[in-house]
């Protein structure tokens, strides 16, 4: 039986591991699309990279909406989860209802903390495989999809029952370890060289120090009225600015998780050094849907480190101060968006 992989938000991380997972031995992957199905369906994705060069990736089904994808009645190994985590604006969770059966697992590629536990409360027989990547890819128009540089995928099986006063292990962990170690298999079979497994807590930990990187950049950018990576570690202020918001999360990660930072991980001052020899001119996506007048991933990179610290009786204010300007930013351009449609 070929293993049946469906990209659920196939945008540009969703498509890019996508094409990717396509050409692994016995492997199918589809795509459940939405405002680019048309395209989609009509050409496949067109794939640029540096590092794979050009690829048309055909899906095997394309589906135009969760229903479609529930009337082909087809078994899932895995459900690759690449929307953008917007919980303030839609539980995503949702869209996998009918499409989980006995042996899927659901993996989630998205940035931000928290983000697997709508999925766990929802299936909570289901495996929930916890995924950050560090590479660069967008979509400029439906279905072309452009790999900028880096591939890095870190994944790891989401075992909550594992953290410090949990219930201990139980009896199906084994079993999703397992479908981790394929996936990642699969990964490093189609040429990704670093894709990597982590145990459930060395995961979180690449969660926390990815976010270390994104509440830095990403609310900086928006709040300094669109300054690139490079430009604002350049900057005297905003360079010192970001190092004591790195600082902050990476301080405030071993509080809440009651071990040691891994020493392979990156510092503040490493990520500062390497963005300022970062000339490619990006910047970070929340700057991006700003622009464009969409949601930004406020929650999951602010709202939801904050508040897991909170719980531990932690403060960032760092994070908290980025939080609340950034909310009541977004509140108040959609007010009068609103107010100018009347
Ligand atoms: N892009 C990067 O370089 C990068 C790097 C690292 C991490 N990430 C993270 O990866 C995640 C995905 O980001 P991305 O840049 O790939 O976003 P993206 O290009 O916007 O892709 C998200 C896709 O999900 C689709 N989608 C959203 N809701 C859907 C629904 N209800 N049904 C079907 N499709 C739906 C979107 O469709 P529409 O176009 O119709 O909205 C879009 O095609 C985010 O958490 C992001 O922070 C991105």
């Amino acid at each position: 039986m070929p293993t049946r992989i469906l990209i659920v938000g196939a945008g540009a991380i969703g498509a890019f591991y996508g094409s990717r997972l396509s050409l692994a031995t016995n492997t199918l992957v589809s795509a459940l699309c939405r405002s680019n199905f048309r395209a989609v369906q009509a050409n496949g994705f067109k794939v640029t990279s540096p590092t794979y060069g050009e690829q048309v990736f055909k899906p095997e089904y394309v589906f135009s909406s969760p229903d479609d994808a529930r009337k082909a009645g087809i078994k899932w190994d895995y459900l690759l989860v690449a929307t953008k985590a917007l919980p303030d604006v839609s539980d995503d969770s949702a869209l996998l209802e009918g499409l989980v059966s006995e042996g899927t697992s659901i993996v989630l590629v998205q940035n931000g903390l928290g983000v697997e536990e709508p999925y766990a409360k929802r299936f909570p027989h289901a495996a929930v495989l916890s995924a950050v990547t560090i590479a660069s890819a967008a979509q400029p128009s439906h279905g072309v999809i452009t790999h900028n540089r880096w591939t890095r995928i870190s994944i790891g099986p989401y075992l909550p029952h594992l953290d410090r006063g949990g219930e201990g292990a139980k009896a199906g962990d084994r079993g999703v370890v397992e479908r981790n170690e394929k996936l990642v298999g699969l990964l490093r079979e189609v040429g990704i060289k670093d894709a990597e497994t982590y145990d459930h807590a060395g995961l979180q930990f690449v969660r926390w120090h990815k976010i270390a990187i994104n509440a830095a950049m990403n609310p900086s950018s928006v709040l300094s009225g669109g300054s690139g990576n490079q430009e604002m570690s350049l900057d005297a202020e905003l360079s010192r600015h970001l190092a004591g918001v790195m600082k902050e999360v990476l301080e405030t990660a071993p509080r809440v998780l009651g071990k040691p930072l891994p020493p392979k991980l990156a510092t503040a001052e490493q990520i500062l050094n390497s963005t300022r020899r970062n000339s490619s001119g990006s910047k970070p996506s929340m700057w991006l849907d700003w622009e464009k007048g969409a949601r930004m991933e406020l929650e999951v990179i602010l709202g939801n480190p904050i508040r897991i610290a909170r719980e531990k009786g932690l403060e960032m204010p760092r994070l908290q101060t980025m939080y609340a300007l950034l909310k009541a930013a977004q509140e108040n351009r959609e007010k009068n968006v609103k107010g100018s449609r009347l």
